[in-house]
């Protein structure tokens, strides 16, 4: 025992001679350690979903919280699974990519492989502020589900339609969205879409709208009852999946929002074993009067 803490005194004192000597090739037998290498990767790619109160199961903002995870880690970034990013590479970065590099993923994997040390406090990066915020700046129109919906414990929920008269006394010309679930957790997906009208005798009661036989209308029905196919996806606004909920729009571009329509709130909820009650909201970001664009998305 006694001797093999002597041999490890010894080889730090001799890494450290090294060290101060200058030897800068010292770290390609070092192990990457969570403090210097992992947690800025982490923090940049990962947390704003891992941590409390965000979509993912588990944060990862600590060492204590990342360190049993560091082999389901490695084998996530390995294949490519985390962090969830459907943009492909080849078609240019994006502005928010979170995607790692392969020598990103090797540090990683590196660190994983040889036992997730936690190395120094001192080299552990500022956490970053996870700010419940929106992720632009705030939208100039919040528009919120009509009414706050009970995601039970357990079970099944059936896809949901709420509808909400747009609060606009114009057409509006969207130019950055964002929709914001009220429980991240319970939303498995949602879409925003817009309705131009009601169908003749149909009205809105409680956030759904009611047809003249006194049924609730899924948006499908109300397209078949204005004339529409029904099918087109063109009046969506925008889908949210945990990770993708935000889209800004370049060079002239954007959804155009007429004046009287109604607001759509498609939404598929997950319970996750605790009954809680959802209000989900999207804000939009309005081009200025004068500064639309002409080009529909
Ligand atoms: C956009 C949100 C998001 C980001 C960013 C994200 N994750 Fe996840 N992660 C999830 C969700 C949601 C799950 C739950 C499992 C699932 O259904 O995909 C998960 C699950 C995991 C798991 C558990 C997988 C298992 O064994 O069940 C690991 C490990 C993980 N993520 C690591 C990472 C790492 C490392 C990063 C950054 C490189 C990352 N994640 C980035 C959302 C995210």
């Amino acid at each position: 025992m006694k001797r093999q803490a002597f041999t490890v005194l010894l080889c730090w004192s001799v890494f450290a001679a090294a060290t101060a000597a200058g030897a800068a090739a010292q770290t390609a037998d070092a192990s990457p350690t969570f403090a210097k290498d992992v947690a800025p990767l982490l923090y940049r790619s990962c947390v704003t979903c891992h941590r409390l109160g965000g979509v993912a199961p588990m944060p990862l903002v600590t060492y204590q919280e990342a360190r049993p995870w560091a082999k389901a880690i490695n084998q996530q970034v390995s294949t490519r699974m985390m962090p969830p990013w459907g943009a492909d590479p080849r078609h240019g970065r994006f502005k928010n990519d979170r995607s790692l590099s392969e020598s990103e993923i090797r540090t990683i994997a590196d660190w994983a492989d040889r036992g997730a040390p936690k190395g120094h406090d001192v080299d552990l990066p500022a956490i970053p502020a996870l700010a419940d915020g929106w992720t632009h700046s705030q939208p100039d129109v919040v528009i919120e589900m009509p009414v706050e919906f009970e995601v039970p414990a357990e079970g099944q929920v059936d896809v949901t339609d709420f509808y909400v008269k747009a609060p606009f006394a114009d057409d509006v010309f969207v130019k950055a969205l964002e929709i914001r679930p009220g429980v991240a957790q319970v939303v498995h997906h949602a879409g925003v879409y817009v309705i131009d009208k009601l169908p003749d005798g149909a009205s809105l009661v409680n956030g759904r709208i009611i047809s003249a036989a006194g049924k609730p209308m899924s948006r499908r029905d109300i397209a078949r009852a204005n004339g529409q196919s029904g099918r087109d996806e063109n009046d969506k606004l925008l889908s949210f999946v945990p990770g993708r909920g935000y889209e800004e729009y370049r060079l002239g571009a954007g959804q155009r929002i007429k004046d009287g329509s109604y607001i759509n709130f498609y939404m598929h909820y997950q319970p996750t074993g605790v009954a809680v009650r959802d209000r989900t909201r999207i804000g939009l970001h309005l081009a200025k009067r004068g500064e639309e664009g002409k080009h529909q998305v």
